[in-house]
Order: C-alpha cells, then sequence, then structure tokens
C-alpha cells in the first residue's frame, strides 16, 4: 500500500512536507502547484516551490517530492516539465483538478476536464519532453459541471502517458461538499491499467477503510486530514499490520506546531507573523479539541513574545522545553 500527501496551495509547503514527512507513514509528497503560463520559468521558480530539488526531490528524512505543474498549453508545459527535470525533478505531476476560478480562467486546472483530449494531449507532450525514468502523473477530479467525465478523463491520462492517476472524488461544482464519490474511483480502477490513487474525505482509519473497500485500490491520498492528524499514514499502517498505535498527542502537535513557527518566522514576520500557525490549527480543531482553545488563545496575537508565551502555556513550560517534546 502506498500513502501520498495531496498537494495544498498556500498550506502544505516544503516547510510542512518536512515536518510531517519527518513523522512518518507518508512514502510520497507533491509539491503545491506551479503555474505553466507560456514563459519559459526560470530555475529559481521551481525551486522556491522545491527546495528539495536541491537535494535529491526529497525531504529531509528521505521521502521523495513530485513536482506538480498547472497549465493548459502543452507545449509551455512540455518545455518547464523540461526545465524542472533539469533542476532537479524526479517526478512531475499535472494538475487537472483545481477549481479556482483565476486558474480556471486562465485555462487550468478543472477546466481541462470538458476536453479529455487536452488533457491526452498534456500528457502526452510532457511526458515526451522528459526523460524516460522520469514518471509523469496526473491527478483529477470526477469533471467540471458535472461527473460525467471522468472515465474519459482518467482514459485521456493513461493514454497520454501517465504513470499514474490520482482522482479526487468529486467535480469542480462540488468543490469540497461533502460526500467523496469515492465508487467512481472503484469504476475508474476497473477501467485502465495504471495505479490510481484514491483522494477525498480520508479523514479517518474507518474512512480510508470504506474507501478500500469501495474502490479496491492500493494507494491513497491525505490532504486536509493529514493536517487534522499528521501522524493519520502511521494509524493506517498500525492498524493494517495488528500493531499498536497510540496516536500523536496535543503535546507532540504543540511541539510540531512551534517548529513550524520557529522554522517560519523569518518568512512570515510582522503583521503575519503566526499566521500558519492559526491556518493549521484550523485543521486540527477537526480532531484535537484543545486545537479551538488555541487557536482562541493566538488568533490575535501578533508579537513573537506572547505567541511564545502562548505555545508555553499549552505544555506548562517553555518554548525550550517544547521543542524537545
Ligand atoms: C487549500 C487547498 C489547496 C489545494 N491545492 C492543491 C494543489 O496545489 N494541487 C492539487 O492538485 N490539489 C490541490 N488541492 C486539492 C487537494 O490536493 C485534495 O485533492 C483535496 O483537498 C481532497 O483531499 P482531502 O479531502 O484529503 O483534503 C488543494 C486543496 C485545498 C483544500
Amino acid at each position: 500500500m502506498k500513502i501520498y500527501q495531496a498537494p495544498m496551495e498556500g498550506v502544505i509547503d516544503h516547510h510542512v512536507r518536512e515536518l510531517l514527512s519527518a513523522i512518518g507513514g507518508i512514502d510520497v509528497c507533491v509539491t503545491e502547484f506551479v503555474r505553466v503560463t507560456h514563459t519559459k520559468l526560470p530555475r529559481k521558480v521551481f525551486t522556491r516551490f522545491c527546495p528539495e530539488l536541491e537535494q535529491g526531490a526529497a525531504t529531509p528524512s528521505g521521502t521523495p517530492v513530485k513536482l506538480q505543474l498547472l497549465g493548459g498549453n502543452p507545449e509551455s508545459m512540455a518545455c518547464n516539465a523540461a526545465r524542472a527535470v533539469e533542476a532537479g525533478a524526479r517526478a512531475i505531476d499535472l494538475n487537472f483538478g483545481c477549481p479556482a476560478k483565476s486558474v480556471n480562467n486562465s485555462d487550468g486546472g478543472a477546466c481541462l476536464l470538458q476536453s479529455p483530449s487536452r488533457v491526452e494531449g498534456i500528457v502526452a507532450a510532457v511526458r515526451k519532453a522528459v526523460p524516460v525514468d522520469v514518471p509523469v502523473s496526473a491527478k483529477i477530479r470526477l469533471g467540471y459541471e458535472d461527473r460525467r467525465s471522468y472515465l474519459d478523463n482518467a482514459r485521456a491520462a493513461e493514454a497520454g502517458g501517465a504513470s499514474e492517476l490520482a482522482v479526487h472524488a468529486r467535480s469542480k461544482v462540488d468543490g469540497y461538499r461533502p460526500p467523496a464519490y469515492w465508487e467512481y474511483i472503484g469504476e475508474i480502477r476497473q477501467h485502465i491499467d495504471i495505479p490510481v490513487i484514491a483522494n477525498g474525505d480520508l479523514w479517518t482509519v474507518q474512512d480510508f477503510l470504506r474507501c478500500r473497500d469501495v474502490t479496491g485500490c492500493n494507494a491513497f491520498m491525505f490532504g486536509r486530514s493529514l493536517l487534522a492528524r499528521p501522524d493519520i499514514g502511521l494509524q493506517i499502517r498500525a492498524y493494517c499490520s495488528n500493531q499498536p498505535y497510540e496516536p500523536m498527542s496535543w503535546s507532540k502537535i504543540v511541539a510540531l506546531l512551534y517548529r513550524y513557527y520557529e522554522t517560519t518566522r523569518s518568512d512570515y514576520p510582522g503583521k503575519y507573523l503566526g499566521n500558519r500557525i492559526k491556518q493549521w490549527l484550523a485543521y486540527l480543531k477537526l480532531s484535537y479539541p484543545q486545537a479551538a482553545h488555541f487557536f482562541e488563545e493566538i488568533k490575535r496575537l501578533r508579537e513573537p513574545e506572547l505567541l511564545e508565551q502562548a505555545f508555553a502555556r499549552q505544555l506548562g513550560n517553555s518554548p525550550r522545553e517544547i521543542e524537545a517534546a
């Protein structure tokens, strides 16, 4: 079984990938999407989204990272995929799922699902442009306005030469509203030969078990749930191997957040200080009731001393001790 971290623009950056992959249980990470228009992107754009390119395209704990590209022009996507490989990418993922208006209006993401032939053309162009040992994968939703095109788009990705296909089990119009329609993923899996990665609303071990039953998949991708339960991969692996496992305690979570705060502090100074922590807490609230209290406590804080004191109060000790927890 393989476990993937789902790409999340503006949320899962290289700092978060480092922290999540160090916890364990994740086989593959994926970057936020790099938007491709008509220009040739300089190397520094790829390394900004994916500093891991300078370290063998793996996180410090050794988890491989795929670089995700988003765009609607096959030539430009191909050219930039080749440049990404020159910059160190060892696997390319193509985004056909982003629902954002700004992205869809500029011919990228989920809007491409309206023309499966375009999906095939983009995958094929990228496949041709990069060395054979660099896998090119695709990530789709079930459709754009509705879910009717799911098989056509899955077949198109396979025909274009995708090595594997991640399927977020919703249409663009479904947004992020529950439920995720896992049964479509099961059908896709029966109609194509490349591995299919099931994605969407895998919040708990129980969700994973139901999704595995419904889809028959052997690969699963976790996005928001990985932020809500950073050790979901370990929980699942322990369950599958019949091993006892104690989910991460709140104090371990606070230590994780503190590490994130420390490493990103210089990237988000002034009025943005602590914003990323607050964003993460919004996901953690879904599984740790303490996260809601902590969020309330820090939501208006901007000063480093006050934030540090708040962290310390969570554990009743000093920030240095938090780090060691
Ligand atoms: C804030 C946010 C940002 C996202 N950014 C991306 C992205 O850059 N590329 C992509 O393919 N999907 C992106 N997604 C979709 C996720 O990868 C995933 O398909 C979706 O959240 C469903 O999985 P989940 O229920 O495990 O979160 C994003 C989702 C969210 C909520």
